[in-house]
């Protein structure tokens, strides 16, 4: 009993300091638990996940403390989503997080950002953020599409592809920036009129 309690203040403690390292906005622990939305919704999200995983007559509860977490924050994690440790949501308001989403490790979203389904079947239909990614405020990442490690989606970006590692993806639909040492040099040529004058 101890052992859990002690696991489960150290899993707070963790995502109180990755939440602090991205906001330099706030002061401390004690203003980041007491006033972060997203952190509101991550650790609500933790408790409908197991109740989600553990099935049968959870299954109806969890959806419900999520809804009740979407009131509450304006994030709204479907209790299926899979999401890895270290996981922050700035200002999280107009948060959706599908239900066959799959999120890594140290993964940032601002608020607005959708990892929303193209397709009605039943299969896995939302996004793969793996570990390090960033997505910025109002992205729409839509299908089960992989954002890379460390790729960065711009604001109000439209993502319906893959986004490579370390990759910049910006604009309607998407446009992918590949990280310099991936570029090749004859490609970047025709990248760049200004080469040819
Ligand atoms: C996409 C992003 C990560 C790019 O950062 P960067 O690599 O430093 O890019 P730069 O600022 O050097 O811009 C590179 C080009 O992309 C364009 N660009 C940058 N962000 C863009 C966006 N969201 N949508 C469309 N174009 C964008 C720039 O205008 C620039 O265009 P140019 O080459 O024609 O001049 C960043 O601009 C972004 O959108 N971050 C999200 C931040 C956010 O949501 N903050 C909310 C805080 S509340």
């Amino acid at each position: 009993m101890l052992a859990t309690a002690q696991h489960a203040w150290a899993g707070v403690r963790e995502d109180l300091d990755a939440a602090i390292a991205r906001d330099p906005a706030t002061s401390g622990r004690v203003e980041m638990a007491l006033a972060s939305p997203g952190l509101h919704a991550l650790w609500s999200h933790r408790v409908a996940h197991r109740m989600w995983r553990h099935g049968g007559a959870l299954r109806l509860p969890a959806r419900l403390l999520s809804q009740l977490c979407r009131a509450a924050t304006g994030v709204e994690i479907h209790p299926g989503a899979q999401i890895g440790r270290r996981f922050f949501i700035d200002h999280g308001m107009g948060v959706v997080i599908g239900e066959t989403a799959e999120i890594g490790d140290d993964v940032m979203l601002y608020h607005g950002v959708t990892l929303g389904g193209r397709s009605m079947a039943r299969v896995k239909r939302h996004p793969t953020v793996r570990d390090g990614a960033t997505l910025g405020a109002g992205a729409r990442v839509l299908g089960p599409v992989t954002i890379g490690v460390g790729a960065q989606i711009g604001a109000n970006a439209v993502v319906v592809k893959d986004v490579p590692d370390g990759a910049v993806a910006t604009g309607v639909p998407a446009r992918i920036r590949l990280p310099a040492a991936q570029v090749d040099p004859g490609e970047a040529l025709y990248d760049e009129p200004a080469l040819w004058i």
